[in-house]
């Protein structure tokens, strides 16, 4: 496995775990002496405990040569950030290539980290320019999503593998074999083409339910309602259909830009998609007018952002929400405070000059506005009596529609929701009813 992140380490886990051997190397010092020490550095539901029982199996190393003295099929799990131009950078995927040794015949190259199409075509071409031609490249990429991805891995809805030749894609899918799920075994463009387009689907359900709630807002219809009326039909099904502040995190907000850029450098306009990457940005800011609806000028007012990460069960903070909704709040002029169960660490070197609190009662203590920023299970119980009286201001803007709407206002809160009928009115909880308890 070469790279140790989300997807290099689950793969990693989960393949020791079926009783493959498995080395993983990285280039990060720290991230390799943990490992070794038997500390996980990410937050990944079911890994540790899967990294302990295979241990046996998996061995950590920084030095490519380790590697591939032991292994003989090497999958590539580096990341793909977006660069300045919305394409992927692929510079590490490229550095891997340029640290390849002198493998034998028996050596195969398996790309899990997502690419743009075409890529497959250019390794093949540098494998082949640097006398590697007997060495085989497939195309296997990853559909994990973080807080379930070892079960995404061991219970996948399917397998892609692309491949050159048939028999790489053997070798390969004779990896997986003890897992049930459909193999798809098409060509490597197509391979590419296949996770960029369902990264890009999924968040262009996210955009459409989104704008949905949007209209729900000034029709008084309620996406809540409307959302479950809609996944029942079978055509649709009922996921990516919950309205919210917007898509974060490492994969959709730069896959959907990098096949953007994909369409657009081969002469295409993907209209679509521009407006998905519209309507997400402008989801977040939406937010920022709903505290402005209730609480007037926002120079001044504490807010606290409830769940930092991009999603529960996650410390993963790449393209969260909260940082958006951090800065312009902060360039508002309020006070901003951030609670979040797990990913302090990481906000620490990311959201400088936000207060960072330990405990949700903490963050909410003379605030005059609590935002569900992301939907961890910890927050089902925020519209407590406790929370009312330690608010300067009882508000909750509720950014994941987690909360009862009815169940908040009896609290005594006034309550809004993302395209939920009913939204409060400004002013809804008499002042008078605001003062924070004693
Ligand atoms: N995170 C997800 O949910 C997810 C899901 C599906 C696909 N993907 C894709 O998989 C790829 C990896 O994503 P991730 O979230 O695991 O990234 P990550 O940033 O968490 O991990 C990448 C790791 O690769 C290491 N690395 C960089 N260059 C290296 C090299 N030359 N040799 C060895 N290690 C090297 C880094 O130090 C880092 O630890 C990306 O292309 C991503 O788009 C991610």
């Amino acid at each position: 496995m070469i790279g140790a992140g989300w997807v290099g380490l689950v793969t990693a886990a989960c393949f020791a775990d079926l009783g493959h051997d498995v080395v993983v190397r990285d280039i990060v010092p720290e991230r390799v002496a943990d490992l070794q020490a038997g500390r996980v550095p990410i937050h990944e539901p079911g890994l540790p405990e899967l990294l302990a029982q295979a241990r046996d199996r998996l061995r950590f190393t920084l030095a490519m040569a380790d590697l591939f003295a032991a292994a003989r099929v090497a999958f590539v799990c580096v990341g793909t950030p977006p660069t300045y131009s919305g394409d992927a950078d692929l510079s590490a995927v490229w550095h891997v290539l340029d640290e390849l040794p002198d493998v034998d015949e028996r050596a195969l190259l398996v790309m899990k980290s997502t690419v743009p199409v075409g890529t497959g075509e250019k390794v093949r071409a540098a494998l082949d320019a640097r006398g590697l031609a007997h060495v085989g490249y497939v195309s296997n990429p990853e559909f994990l999503a973080e807080g379930t991805a070892v079960r995404d891995f061991q219970a996948p809805d399917r397998i892609v593998i692309g491949a050159f030749a048939e028999s790489d894609a053997d070798r390969v899918a004779a990896l997986y074999a003890p897992i049930e799920a459909p193999i798809v075994r098409v060509d490597v463009a197509s391979a590419e083409m296949i996770k960029l387009a369902s990264n890009a689907f999924l968040a262009t359900r996210i955009s459409f339910i989104n704008e949905i709630a949007n209209v729900c807002e000034v029709t008084g219809a309620d996406v809540e309602q409307v959302a479950r009326g809609m996944g029942l039909d079978h055509r649709l099904g009922p996921h990516f259909l919950r309205a919210g502040i917007g898509f974060g995190g490492s994969c959709f907000p730069k896959d959907v830009q990098a096949l953007k850029q994909l369409a657009g450098n081969s002469g295409y306009h993907f209209q679509l998609l521009n407006a998905v990457i519209e309507v997400n940005e402008l989801q977040k800011r939406r937010v920022v007018g709903k505290l402005a609806k209730h609480l007037g000028e926002l120079r001044g007012k504490t807010i606290a952002l409830l769940g930092l990460s991009f999603k529960p069960n996650t410390n993963d903070m790449r393209e969260a929400s909260s940082l958006v909704l951090a800065a312009r709040l902060l360039a508002e002029g309020a006070t901003v405070r951030g609670w979040d169960p797990v990913s302090l660490e990481e906000a620490q070197a990311l959201m400088q000059g936000v207060e960072l609190c330990e405990t949700v009662l903490t963050a909410v203590t003379g605030a005059d506005a609590a935002v569900v920023v992301t939907e961890w299970p910890e927050l089902r119980g925020l519209a407590s009596s406790e929370v009312r009286a330690a608010m300067r201001n009882p508000l909750i803007v509720d950014g994941r529609n987690l909360l009862d709407p009815e169940e908040a206002r009896a609290a005594g809160f006034t309550y809004e929701g993302i395209g939920r009928a009913g939204n409060d009115t400004p002013g809804a909880v008499e002042t008078a009813e605001r003062e924070p308890a004693a």
